[in-house]
């Protein structure tokens, strides 16, 4: 059997990040042979093309852990209709120097939850664009816009009864498109 390293990277630092707790929450919904890991972002510098010739140890870091992993898992919050400037930060870094990014060919899942009605939909159209100049496939359907309502998670940071059947849907689905795509 197969071993399948997830690189996951929430594009939130804020401590109760709803969508930190998504990560982790819906990585327990997949079997055995996947095992998730969180890429760190919120250490890396400010990006700067002067730069690309000595990339700092975090870049580094973060370019090895996507480059050694099967695939990705991408979970943004949606900021003013869009990603937040952190993770616009992390994608522009691992993807230079020019000829030498880490992305393409990763299949990714994407995932985001707001208090919001459209459940991060925006933030997410504007994520698949960017991943598809990258040559990151990204799983198309289904979609997953959570909005963020009591009961998301259980006491235990479980994903509640009301969306678990949706959830492990979604999660088949993204093992799925891995096992599919991974080189
Ligand atoms: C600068 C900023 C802009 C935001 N813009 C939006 C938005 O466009 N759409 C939305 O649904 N929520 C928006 N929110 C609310 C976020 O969805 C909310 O803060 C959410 O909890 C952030 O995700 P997190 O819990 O993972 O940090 C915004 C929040 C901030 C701080």
């Amino acid at each position: 059997m197969s071993h399948y390293q997830i690189a996951v990277i929430v594009g939130s630092l804020r401590k109760e990040s709803y969508n930190n707790k998504l990560a982790i929450a819906v990585a327990r919904l997949a079997p055995p042979e996947f095992s998730f890991k969180q890429v760190q972002i919120g250490d890396l510098p400010l990006y700067n093309q002067d730069d690309d010739t000595n990339q700092a140890e975090s870049v580094k870091t973060l370019k090895k852990e996507i480059k050694s992993a099967q695939g990705l898992l991408l979970l943004t919050p949606e900021y003013n209709r869009s990603i937040p400037g952190v993770l616009k930060n992390a994608i522009d870094h691992a993807s230079r120097p020019y000829g030498q990014g880490v992305w393409a060919g990763k299949p990714a899942g994407l995932l985001g939850a707001s208090p919001g009605a459209a459940g991060t939909a925006m933030a997410q159209q504007h994520l698949r664009n960017i991943l598809a100049h990258l040559n990151v496939p990204t799983l198309g359907q289904p979609e997953a816009f959570i909005q963020v309502r009591d009961g998301l998670f259980d006491e235990a940071g479980n994903i509640g009864e009301a969306s678990k059947k949706f959830l492990q849907n979604w999660m088949d689905h993204y093992v799925a498109w891995v096992k599919k795509h991974a080189g």
